[in-house]
């Protein structure tokens, strides 16, 4: 137990992903402010938010828009039930600005939740339903990948491909299989691109072809995948997959929980394929985290397949408390009109490839195994040995550490399992800044070779 000012922080509270018995140790850096693209801690010291909030704080901190729609729709109303039928104004306006901004990914309608993981609960429920109303009640399963994340909840984590992340929750929800994620830095078929013809996307068809594919409701993808290591595909793969999902009858769940509102350069990083899935999964850069708040989009064949009368049962028995929040919904409104008017995707685009360029200047490291991005969406792995790819073992929390110690250079990074350091930092991010992390990012890994 701490007796000094961090006391009632760890002694009272239990914190998601961390150990307790660490963090005791080490203390909490408490963050008090925020403005931009920095955020400040209790004792004075200013950072970089290099990981933007936890990947969702794209028009950045403290913005005044989205604090004032906050406090004007409190004034009106705080909150009222969605069920059953009572709408209330920003929710429908939010999800008008969300179905015009998915045209070309052929959206219909907004379900709201509070963030990714319930996003993704739904989604997976709204596939399994769609099925059943299309009397296959037999095409239940979702193929996922490994190195997947869409999030914490049980339906969820079944989905998720990281071991670490799955094991002390087991036996997960039954009908889950996962295929081989287009990672080419460590291919699990062993192969390399571009010879490899894209094999990872191969995969899923194989195992449509072992399971039946008429047992198989959906496959679920982040188009760039995130906390497994900020992954990104081969330009083919998007719509490689996509294609063997519609020659399947299988459904797309595209999980855009950070992906989505410019992160990767796109205003949604299927746009990469291009690909249109059947299902969009979004949350945190839908309001850029001011509130919490999630959403699940669905094409209008999807939708229609709910619609019946009363007596049919077919309404879909699933909500929040909180589904369709008026305050979240007009934090979400006031921060979409900022991401346009301030062309944060087009930000997006040019910073995250001057960011790929400083990044890559840190391949000079001898630890610097593999750089890569899109948009500002990036990641650094470290290694033992640059020329076998060996990693650290895992005892040695490579990534952890180095993140320290650049947070003691002044910037906030994620490190990821697999001794990743990811970057996401507001898309409002300029030249100077990212200059910034790089320095960083530099000093940081020289400190930790010289440790080793
Ligand atoms: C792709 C993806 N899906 C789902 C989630 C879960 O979102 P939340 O933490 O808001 O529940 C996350 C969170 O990082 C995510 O990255």
């Amino acid at each position: 137990m701490r007796n000094d000012r961090y006391a009632h922080e760890v002694n009272y509270k239990w914190y998601p992903f961390t150990q307790m018995k660490d963090l005791d140790t080490r203390g909490p850096v408490v963050i008090v402010e925020g403005e931009g693209v920095y955020v400040k801690d209790d004792k004075g010291k200013t950072y970089i938010d290099g990981q933007g909030g936890l990947w969702n704080v794209n028009i950045g901190h403290r913005r005044e828009e989205v604090i004032q729609a906050i406090i004007q729709q409190l004034q009106k109303l705080e909150y009222f039930s969605h069920f059953g039928g009572f709408g209330n104004q920003p929710s429908t306006a939010l999800a008008m600005k969300l179905i015009e901004m998915t045209r070309p990914e052929g959206m219909g309608k907004v379900f709201f939740t509070n963030g990714g993981s319930e996003a993704v609960e739904t989604a997976l429920k709204i596939a399994r339903q769609y099925w059943r109303l299309q009397g296959k009640a037999g095409k239940y399963k979702i193929i996922a990948r490994r190195k997947a994340y869409h999030g914490v909840s049980l339906g969820g984590l079944s989905a998720n491909g990281v071991t670490a992340y799955r094991k002390m929750f087991e036996p997960l929800v039954p009908g889950f299989r996962h295929i081989s994620p287009p990672y080419c830095y460590r291919c699990e078929l062993k192969m390399t691109y571009p010879g490899c013809g894209v094999a990872c996307a191969d995969t899923l068809q194989q195992m449509i072809d072992f399971e039946g594919k008429d047992t198989v409701a959906a496959f679920i993808a982040e188009p760039v995948m995130g906390a497994g290591g900020v992954i990104i595909p081969p330009k083919e793969y998007l719509p490689k997959v996509q294609e063997i999902c519609r020659k399947n009858e299988i459904l797309f769940i595209a999980d855009e929980v950070i992906t989505g509102f410019g992160r990767t350069g796109e205003m949604f990083a299927v746009r990469h394929g291009p690909i249109q899935p059947d299902i969009l999964v979004v949350a945190k850069g839908i309001n850029s985290g001011y509130i919490p708040l999630g959403a699940t989009l669905v094409s209008d064949e999807i939708y229609n397949a709910f619609l019946g009368e009363l007596k049919e049962g077919k309404d879909f028995k699933h909500g929040f408390t909180y589904s369709g929040h008026p305050v979240a919904c007009a934090a979400g409104v006031a921060n979409l009109a900022v991401l346009e008017k301030e062309n944060l995707v087009e930000n997006s685009r040019k910073m995250g490839a001057y960011l790929l360029e400083g990044l890559k200047s840190l391949e000079k490291h001898r630890i610097v195994g593999d750089v890569n991005g899109l948009g500002l969406l990036a990641r650094v792995e470290l290694v033992k040995d640059k020329t076998t790819r060996e990693p650290f073992p895992f005892d040695q929390f490579i990534a952890l550490r180095t993140a320290q110690k650049i947070m003691d250079h002044g910037v906030i990074l994620r490190p990821l399992p697999g001794d990743v350091i990811s970057f996401s930092p507001p898309l409002i991010i300029q030249r100077e800044q990212i200059e910034q992390i790089v320095d960083a990012v530099d000093k940081g890994i020289s400190d930790i070779e010289e440790e080793l």
